[in-house]
Parts: structure tokens; sequence; C-alpha cells
């Protein structure tokens, strides 16, 4: 099954938006198949963050990232990479629409509290650069027979 990295980053754990995060995707249907909170390096931040490089905002948002406790999780679910986007909202939360996470949570694009996967590629190496594969688990929902139908 699908699976894609979903963080929320220091402004969100700073403003107390972790259950108001989580209880979205887990009220879609999806299932948290990992989590940890942890205070990423810098080093740790560029990594994450190494496509936008060369972009004017990649120090800052390095620095911000490694700035807090980050809630690292891994979601799984069926088209769960870029429906979790959809959850999300766009980048720029004065663009996000209402009812996605940065349209009813956050103002400014620099701190839009979460990050998710951009499509199967990245999330997979994002995955790979956050858990060890023994931190994933494995498990069936109850509920995934009324989520997801038998047929
Ligand atoms: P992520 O899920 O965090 O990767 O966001 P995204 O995929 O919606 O956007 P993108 O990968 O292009 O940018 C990564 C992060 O950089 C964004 O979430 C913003 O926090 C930040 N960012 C993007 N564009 C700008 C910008 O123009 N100015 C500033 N200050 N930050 C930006
Ligand atoms: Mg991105």
């Amino acid at each position: 099954m699908e699976r894609t990295f979903i963080a929320i980053k220091p402004d969100g754990v700073q403003r107390a938006l972790i259950s108001e995060i989580i209880s979205r995707f887990e009220r879609k249907g999806f299932k948290l198949v990992a989590i940890k909170i942890v205070i990423p390096s810098k080093d740790f931040a560029e990594k994450h963050y190494h496509d936008l490089k060369e972009r004017p905002f990649f120090n800052g948002l390095c620095d911000f990232l490694s700035s807090g406790p980050v809630l690292a999780m891994v979601w799984e679910g069926e088209g769960v990479i870029k429906y979790g986007r959809k959850l999300i909202g766009a980048t720029d939360p004065q663009k996000s629409e209402p009812g996605t996470i940065r349209g009813d949570l956050a103002v400014v694009v620099g701190r839009n509290i979460i990050h998710g996967s951009d499509g199967p590629e990245t999330a997979k190496d994002e995955i790979n650069l956050w858990f060890k594969p023994e931190e994933l688990v494995t498990y069936a929902l109850n509920a995934e027979k009324w989520t997801y139908g038998v047929n």
C-alpha cells in the first residue's frame, strides 16, 4: 500500500496543532505507520530540503526546520501521497483553500506548519531519510474493511 512522509514543522508543534493535524489524516481513513518527535540538525534539514538549495530562502528554511521539535510521520493508504497534499493545501497559506490544513491553520509561507512528500520518489527518499525500516509498523486496522470495502 502507498505510503507518504508527513512532518509537522516546529511552528505546528509549538502552536499545539499536532492532534488537529493527525486527526485530519486519521478521520480521512489513512493509517499511521510510523511516528516520532525529533529536533533535526541543520545538516539533516539541508538533506531533507536538498532540492531547494538554490532558492534564496533555503538557509532560513533549514534554520527554521532545525529550530525545534518536528513530528515526523509515515501515513499509509490508497492515494495517500496526492491526497495528503490536498489535505495540506497550497504551499502559501494565503493561497491555500479554506478546509485545508494550511488554509485553516497558517498565514504565511515561511510558517506553513506541515510538510508532505510531493510524489512517489520523494516519499520513498524522505521515509528512508527520516526512518529506519524497523520503525515502520505493518498492521491491519479493523475499520479497513469499512474504509475500503471488500470488492
Ligand atoms: P513542503 O511540504 O514543506 O515541502 O512544502 P511544499 O512542497 O508545499 O513547497 P516547496 O517544497 O516548494 O517548499 C518547501 C518549503 O519552503 C515550503 O513549505 C515553505 O515553508 C518554504 N517556502 C517555499 N517557498 C517559499 C518562499 O517563497 N519564501 C519562504 N520564506 N519560504 C518558502
Ligand atoms: Mg515540497
